[in-house]
C-alpha cells in the first residue's frame, strides 16, 4: 500500500507554532470522511475504528444528520435556557421510550463530563451528602468535578474521605463488606455511586451482571443514588439501547453522551420520575447549552434511525462477526491476547513495548485504531453500520501488520 504524508507534515510544520498541543497529534491531517472511512490531505484512505472519538454511530458525513442540522438551523437552533421548543419535548419523550421503566425525565447538555457533573451535583443536593463511590479503573470525564470520580489511568484522582474506589471485579461478598466499611468510615455520608457498566477507558473491563444486581441492592439498603454513566455504552453500543438493560435493574440516574450526538456535543441526564420530582424547579445545574433545540433534534434523529434501520440487530450480528475474527487473530498472532467486548465495543491486549510501532504500522496499512492502558489495550468502537467487508479488511490489515511487527520482534 502506497503511503505518503508529505503534505500533512508540511502543513503541520507551517502552523505548528500556533497550535496548542494538549495531546500528541497523529501525523495524518484528515480532510474528509464517508461512512467508516476517512481520507487525509495526502489522499491516504483509512478505516476509522474509533468512529471519531467514539461518537460517530452512523459513520462520517451521515447525510441524514446533514439534513436534520440544515433544517433545524433554518428554524431555530438555540434558545434561552428557560424556553421550550417542540424538539426538546419530542426528544424527552423519545428518551423515555428507549429507557422504558421509571427513568423518564431528561435534560440535554453538551459533554459527557458535564452530564456526570450534573448527575453528581443533583445526587448531592437530594441526599444532602457529599461522598461518591466509583470504580478504581473508571473514567467519568476531566472537568474538575467529574474528575473527582475518575479513578483510573493517567488522570486518576486519589481515594479520599469523599471519594472511594470500588474494584469492579469484587465478589458480591466483598462488595457488601466494602459498603459496610465505607458507610462507617464516612459517617454515612455517601450520596452516590457512579459506574460504567463496561469500563471503556479502563481497558474494556466487563464486570459481572451479579455485581450490578448486588450494587443496586446495596444502594437501596443504604439510600445511596445509583448513577450509570453510559457515555460510551449508551445508544446501542452494546446491542441494547443502554447497557443496564442487560442486567434487569435500573439506575436512579442515567448519563449519556458520544453516540447520541453523532460527533456534535450532545449529552443527557435522565432521572427516575420520583427522583426528578424532588429537585425540579430548583436551579442546581444551569448551562448556556441546556436543551438546545439542535441537540434535541439530533437525538430524536439518532433514535429514529437506529429503530428504522434495525441497527441494534446489525450491532449484534456484525459485532459477533467482529468478535469471532478477533478471536481467530488472537490464535494466529502470538502477541494478541485477551479479546473481549460485546456489541460494537471490543478490546484486545498487546505488549506495551510494541504498541506504538503496531499502531503506526497499522495506520500505514490503512486502519486507525487507539490504544488505552498506556498502550496495552487496543480499543475498537466502530460505527454501527460497519459491513462484513470492512471487518474483513480490518482483520487482513492486522494480520499483515503483525507479520512486520513479528519480524522486528522486540517483545
Ligand atoms: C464513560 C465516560 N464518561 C464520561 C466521559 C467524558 O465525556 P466527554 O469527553 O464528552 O466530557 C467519557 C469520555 O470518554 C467516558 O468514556
Amino acid at each position: 500500500m502506497h503511503y505518503n504524508l508529505k503534505k500533512s507534515i508540511n502543513m503541520y510544520e507551517d502552523a505548528k507554532k500556533y497550535v496548542f498541543e494538549a495531546t500528541k497529534f497523529s501525523n495524518a491531517i484528515l480532510e474528509r470522511g464517508n461512512g467508516c472511512y476517512v481520507w487525509d490531505i495526502d489522499g491516504n484512505k483509512y478505516l476509522d475504528l474509533n468512529s471519531g472519538q467514539f461518537c460517530l454511530s452512523f459513520g462520517h458525513n451521515d447525510e441524514g444528520l446533514q439534513d436534520v442540522i440544515s433544517k433545524q438551523l433554518k428554524k431555530i437552533y438555540h434558545t434561552n435556557t428557560a424556553t421550550l421548543t417542540p424538539q426538546v419535548l419530542k426528544a424527552c419523550k423519545d428518551m423515555a421510550e428507549i429507557t422504558g421503566g421509571s427513568l423518564n425525565k431528561t435534560i440535554f447538555l453538551s459533554t459527557g463530563s458535564e452530564a456526570n457533573e450534573c448527575a453528581i451535583r443533583y445526587a448531592r443536593f437530594i441526599t444532602q451528602k457529599t461522598g461518591v463511590l466509583s470504580f478504581s479503573q473508571g473514567y467519568h470525564g476531566l472537568t474538575l468535578g467529574s474528575q473527582q470520580s475518575t479513578m483510573g489511568g493517567a488522570w486518576a484522582r486519589p481515594q479520599s474521605t469523599t471519594n472511594y474506589s470500588i474494584d469492579c471485579f469484587s465478589t458480591t461478598k466483598e462488595l457488601e463488606q466494602f459498603f459496610e466499611k465505607v458507610i462507617k468510615e464516612s459517617n454515612d455520608n455517601i450520596a452516590a455511586v457512579i459506574v460504567e457498566p463496561i469500563l471503556a477507558v479502563g481497558g474494556i473491563l466487563i464486570p459481572k451482571k451479579q455485581f450490578f444486581i448486588k450494587l443496586r441492592e446495596l444502594c437501596d439498603k443504604y439510600a445511596i443514588l445509583l448513577i450509570f454513566d453510559e457515555c460510551q455504552t449508551g445508544f446501542g453500543r452494546t446491542g441494547k439501547w443502554f447497557c443496564y438493560q442487560h442486567f434487569g435493574i435500573e439506575p436512579d440516574i442515567l448519563t449519556c453522551a458520544k453516540a447520541m450526538g453523532l460527533g456534535l456535543a450532545v449529552s443527557s441526564v435522565t432521572f427516575k420520575t420520583e427522583i426528578a420530582q424532588k429537585i425540579e424547579g430548583k436551579i442546581v445545574h444551569f448551562s448556556s447549552h441546556q436543551n438546545d433545540p439542535l441537540s434535541c433534534a439530533i437525538t430524536s434523529y439518532v433514535i429514529n434511525r437506529i429503530k428504522n434501520d434495525n441497527l441494534l440487530k446489525n450491532i449484534k450480528t456484525m459485532g459477533s462477526y467482529l468478535y469471532s475474527q478477533l478471536l481467530n487473530l488472537s490464535k494466529e498472532v502470538e502477541f494478541i491476547s485477551g479479546v473481549r467486548g460485546t456489541g460494537m465495543l471490543y478490546g484486545f491486549d498487546i505488549p506495551q513495548e510494541i504498541s506504538k510501532d503496531f499502531l503506526s504500522e497499522l495506520q500505514k496499512n490503512g486502519v486507525l485504531l487507539q490504544a488505552i492502558r498506556q498502550g496495552r489495550t487496543c480499543r475498537l468502537s466502530p460505527c454501527y453500520n460497519i459491513r462484513k467487508e470492512d471487518i474483513d479488511f480490518l482483520t487482513n490489515q492486522i494480520r499483515e501488520t503483525s507479520k512486520i511487527i513479528s519480524c522486528n520482534k522486540k517483545y
